[in-house]
């Protein structure tokens, strides 16, 4: 089987398996992922084929998002399996995936998984991220922000603070790195604008 039309198959079972989710993690996050991890690969000369199936799959046995992480990856296996993929590429995106969650603060131990992450976390920064963070806490009920002066805040600007403005710091791989930059110094516009919005700083110079 051609490495395209593998690719294929596993696009198509994984766009089946996450065409209903409401938290942030579609199957268009997992195309993003495949495409990112696929690039970092080609520049941190690592296996990109290996790298985008890893990609595609990432999210496939989180516990978070399936009841039965162990049937999924039987299922991943058979489907690995009947895509005629080696024993050894096998335990490679196993091996991946198993590290990924950035919720977990596992790290991971081959260069394979590193680029996963590294693509996951990117794909929690910038305006996808602004957008998927806001998606996430409304699929949790949470509020927007509650203001500077509200301590045990659950608000999603609060999870800026919290989580996404430190991956840029968790990044393994320097293309992954200077990608984060980008998308990281994003963020704090996007914070400082919105401060400035909530707190009505602006408004007066516009009349
Ligand atoms: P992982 O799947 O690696 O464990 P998470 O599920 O924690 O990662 O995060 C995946 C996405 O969900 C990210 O874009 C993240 O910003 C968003 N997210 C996770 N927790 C929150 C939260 N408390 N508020 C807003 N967004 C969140
Ligand atoms: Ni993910």
């Amino acid at each position: 089987m051609k490495e395209k039309e593998v690719i294929h198959e596993i696009e198509k079972y994984i766009t089946k398996k996450f065409a209903f989710d409401t938290t942030g993690h579609n199957a268009e996050h997992m195309y993003r992922v495949a495409k990112m991890v696929k690039f970092l690969a080609i520049h941190e000369e690592s296996d990109h084929f290996v790298c985008e199936i890893s990609g595609w799959v990432h999210d496939l046995i989180d516990e978070k998002l399936t009841d039965n992480p162990e049937r999924e990856k039987q299922q991943m296996l058979q489907l690995l399996q009947k895509l005629q993929l080696s024993q050894q590429q096998i335990v490679a995106i196993f091996e991946a995936i198993i590290t990924v969650s950035f919720r977990k603060q596992k790290t991971p131990t081959t260069k394979v998984g590193q680029i996963v992450q590294d693509a996951d976390r990117l794909d929690a920064l910038g305006a996808i991220g602004i957008a998927r963070a806001f998606s996430y806490g409304g699929s949790k009920h949470r509020p927007i922000y509650k203001g500077e002066e509200r301590t045990d805040d659950q608000s999603t600007v609060q999870h800026f603070y919290d989580k996404l403005l430190q991956l840029k710091e968790q990044m393994h791989t320097t293309t992954a790195k200077k990608i984060a930059n980008d998308r990281h110094e994003f963020l704090h516009t996007f914070l400082e604008q919105f401060k400035r919005e909530w707190y009505f700083l602006d408004e007066g110079n516009f009349v």
